[in-house]
This record gives C-alpha cells, sequence and structure tokens, in this order.
C-alpha cells in the first residue's frame, strides 16, 4: 500500500491560489505562461507544496534546475554561511574566493585533461551568449550552428539560435545574423523503411552537405549542440553523428560547444552528458542544477579560448554572484556524496521499464526515450504515422497535475512528456509520479478512443 506523498484537497487553483492569480494577470505579462494554475508556499527534496496546502510530487525539478532536491539542508547551509558574509562585491570591483573555488571545481570536472578557464554568468542564455563571443573572438570568424529541434536560450542571440518558431521566435524578428541550422537525427521520426543506421549515416552525409550548401566551414567559428536535446523532447543524437560532427570540426578549425545547460550535472548520470559519447568539447555551458536554484551559469573552455578575449571584455554586475557561487559548490557536493549519478541511471530504468510496459497496452506512447534520468515519452495519436498527439499530451499533463503531479511537456510537436524529477526523490514518491501519470494516459487515451469510434 502506498503512503500518499501527493495530497490534493482543493480543487487548483484553491481560494489562495486563486486571488493571487487574478493579481498575477492584472501585473505580469501573459506571455510568461504557467505549467501549473498554483503558487508555490515550500518546497522540500521532490515535493512542492502550494498556499492551498496541496501537496505535488515534482517530475518538474523548476525545468531541470533541482536534480539535489528543493532546499537541499546543505545548499541551505551554504546559503546562509554566505548571506552572513556578504552578499555581493560584482566581481569586477573586488574578487571573492567562491567564483574561484567554483572555477576550479568546474574545470576540474568538465571532460578533458587539458588546463581549462571559466566563466561565470547569471542565466543559461547568457552563457551561451558569452560561449559565442568567446568563439568569435578566438577563431576571428563569424558564423555559428545549431542544430535543428535545438533551444539556446531567449535573448535576440539564442532566440536566434533556438529552432522552434513558436512559442519562442514567432514574430519577434528580426533575427542575429551568421546562424545557421543544421539537419540533426531524430530516429524516432526517420523516414519509414530506413534502417535505424542507413539514417544516422545519411544525416552524416546531410551534415556535410550543409557544409556546402549553407554555410563554408571556414567561415565557422563555432557549432552548438546539446548532448540531448532539451526542450527538443529529449532527442538523443547518435553516438556516431555527434563523433562525425566533431571530427569536422577538427578538420576545419571549428569550435565544438556543448550546451549542457539540460543536460548537466547528473541528469544524464554524468555531470556532463559529454562523457556519455566519449567527447571533449572545446567550450561548454552549464546552468540550472548546477545552482541548485539559485541563478548562475558558466562557460567552461579551453584555456587558450578562454583568454582569447581582452581585459574588461566579459563580465557583468552579478555574473558569479557568490551566493549563487556557494549554492553550486554545495551542489556539487552534494551530487558526490549523495551518488546522485548512479542515482540517475537507475531513475531511468525504472521510468523507462514502466512506460515501455505501458506503450504495449496504450498505442498513444510511440517512443519512450532518454539517457540517464533525462527520459521523455512521445506521445501520437496514431503508432503507424506517429502523428503527434499535442492535444492529447497536454490533456494528460493537466490531469496528471490536477491528481498532485507536476510534469512538463516537450518537443517541437509540444506531444512529447519529459520527466526532470530532483534525483533525491524516494523509490515510494517515484512509484507514486509514474502511477499518476501512468493512470492520466491511460484515461486520457480510453477516452479518446471512445469519442473516435
Ligand atoms: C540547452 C539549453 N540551453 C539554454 C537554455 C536557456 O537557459 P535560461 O532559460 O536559463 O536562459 C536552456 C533552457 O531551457 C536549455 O535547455
Amino acid at each position: 500500500m502506498l503512503s500518499n506523498h501527493a495530497s490534493i484537497n482543493t480543487n487548483v487553483p484553491g481560494p489562495k491560489a486563486s486571488e493571487l492569480l487574478e493579481r498575477r494577470h492584472k501585473v505580469v505579462p501573459n506571455a510568461v505562461s504557467y505549467g501549473v494554475p498554483t503558487f508555490a508556499a515550500k518546497a522540500e527534496g521532490a515535493k512542492v507544496t502550494d498556499v492551498d496546502g496541496n501537496t505535488f510530487i515534482d517530475f518538474a525539478g523548476a525545468i531541470g534546475t533541482i536534480n539535489v532536491g528543493h532546499c537541499h539542508p546543505k545548499v541551505k547551509e551554504a546559503l546562509h554561511d554566505q548571506v552572513e558574509r556578504f552578499i555581493h562585491t560584482g566581481f569586477n570591483v573586488m574578487m571573492y574566493e567562491p567564483y574561484v573555488a567554483l572555477a576550479e571545481k568546474l574545470a576540474q570536472l568538465a571532460p578533458g585533461k587539458h588546463e581549462k578557464k571559466v566563466l561565470l554568468q547569471n542565466s543559461g542564455a547568457e552563457a551561451v551568449e558569452n560561449a559565442v563571443k568567446v568563439a568569435r573572438k578566438y577563431t576571428g570568424r563569424q558564423a555559428i550552428v545549431t542544430f535543428a529541434n535545438s533551444f539556446h536560450g531567449r535573448t535576440l542571440m539564442t532566440m536566434s539560435m533556438t529552432s522552434k518558431v513558436k512559442p519562442y521566435k514567432y514574430e519577434f524578428g528580426p533575427f542575429a545574423p551568421e546562424v545557421y541550422k543544421a539537419p540533426f537525427p531524430y530516429t524516432y521520426r526517420r523516414p519509414k523503411e530506413m534502417s535505424e543506421k542507413a539514417y544516422i549515416d545519411f544525416m552524416i552525409d546531410q551534415f556535410n552537405d550543409f557544409l556546402l550548401k549553407e554555410v563554408a566551414p571556414e567561415t565557422i567559428a563555432a557549432v552548438f549542440m546539446e548532448p540531448v536535446q532539451g526542450e527538443g523532447g529529449f532527442i538523443v543524437p547518435d553516438k556516431k553523428f555527434v563523433h562525425a560532427v566533431k571530427q569536422l570540426c577538427e578538420q576545419h578549425g571549428i569550435l565544438f560547444v556543448a550546451d549542457e545547460i539540460q543536460t548537466g550535472f547528473g541528469r544524464t548520470g554524468n555531470y556532463f552528458a559529454s562523457e556519455h559519447f566519449d567527447i571533449t568539447p572545446d567550450l561548454i555551458t552549464v546552468s540550472k542544477s548546477l545552482g541548485a536554484g539559485m541563478p548562475i551559469s558558466g562557460v567552461i573552455g579551453r584555456q587558450a579560448i578562454m583568454d582569447a578575449a581582452g581585459a574588461g571584455e566579459l563580465g557583468g554586475t552579478y555574473s558569479g554572484n557568490p551566493v549563487a557561487c556557494q549554492a553550486a559548490l554545495a551542489a556539487i557536493e552534494v551530487i558526490k556524496e549523495e551518488q546522485l549519478n548512479q542515482r540517475a541511471v537507475e531513475i531511468g530504468q525504472v521510468v523507462k521499464e514502466r512506460f515501455n510496459q505501458l506503450a504495449e497496452e496504450v498505442e498513444c506512447i510511440g517512443d519512450v526515450r532518454g539517457l540517464g534520468a533525462m527520459v521523455a515519452i512521445e506521445i501520437v495519436s496514431d503508432p503507424v504515422n506517429k502523428t503527434p498527439a499535442k492535444l492529447l499530451a497536454a490533456e494528460m499533463i493537466s490531469m496528471a497535475q490536477k491528481n498532485g503531479l507536476l510534469v512538463l511537456g516537450a518537443g517541437v510537436y509540444g506531444n512529447v512528456i519529459r520527466f526532470l524529477m530532483p534525483l533525491v526523490i524516494t523509490d515510494e514518491e517515484l512509484e507514486e509520479g509514474i502511477t499518476i501519470l501512468e493512470k492520466s494516459i491511460a484515461t486520457v487515451w480510453q477516452k479518446n478512443t471512445e469519442f473516435s469510434v
């Protein structure tokens, strides 16, 4: 018998959340969307309680920022300690040790034995922006290559690098110039009758063609790749494709940048997902779970590349804020001490197994995929044609939320349900969360098939 970790005692939104929603709608732009229509009161581990006392199991993890769990005691202690001493002096004004300590730690953890340097920033998009600056400075080239289905942020440059039009780019142009989108393998959606192996070879040929048809390799500063595409729908590229791109980068003096903002810090079972592909990126962008919920990001790179820019050319008022640095240092310790990389692998196995089982019973689960605990399922209205079922996925997510599970969608077609639960989630919480979602999927699918008969 499961004890109930999720407990929903009011409508969602409940009375207090309804009042706040009304206030919110008056002063917060509609474009700032929300998953569940309520407001947080407290959160711990893998659970969030709202202002009306409803408790949700968290499979969303603040969009992948909470791998070490909400309010981990070690993180809280590190934050309190720092706040007692000072909150910010501005690293460009008077430096502080936590910035240096975090840079040392990240340089040590990142793949590759070469000398590295680390620039700290505030958000994921800011890290990507700075990786672009650094790559352009070092190579003296302008072109930036990203991939179909990719997501790199919402600033002008990172939005230009992002691939999904609605809602990220629609009517926000003109976009930054010299950004080119290369094809990316999406094995589940490969042409019918093409084997996986033939498809990967085909996509490598497509990448070579891209360098002939779209942009000359000698003008490219950097290729940005998410080792597992996040917002794109947790698409894991074949290792052969990643190696082919990396090899072409080396051949043409192009920097290979791994955008590990969503894949990092335990999510895939390693500190960096690049490790699964046996590649050493020239630059790596990090954020999200690095800070355990505090806004911090970074660019980790080869020393010579990171030193190409001159004094004053990189920085920012809040960049590498000491409170956020302390949170990150504590989070990295927690990942090590609590063996969260190992835990990510276990979570991933359980989740994959359960949804693969469910896929045998309900036809709408077209694909179950991922790396470590970065797992997603793709919802389709018919498994033969793989027609994306965005509305069904949204309904499933909404029903799960009503039953006490926070979970997010993703994917260029909006039909992917992705899991970013804190890695400290207990077995019981995991079991309960999976059960809520299984029931939601089965119920919505059954209702859909009844209607279409
Ligand atoms: C791979 C990747 N890059 C960049 C970003 C942008 O990060 P932020 O929202 O912190 O600017 C995200 C956010 O989801 C991401 O997943």
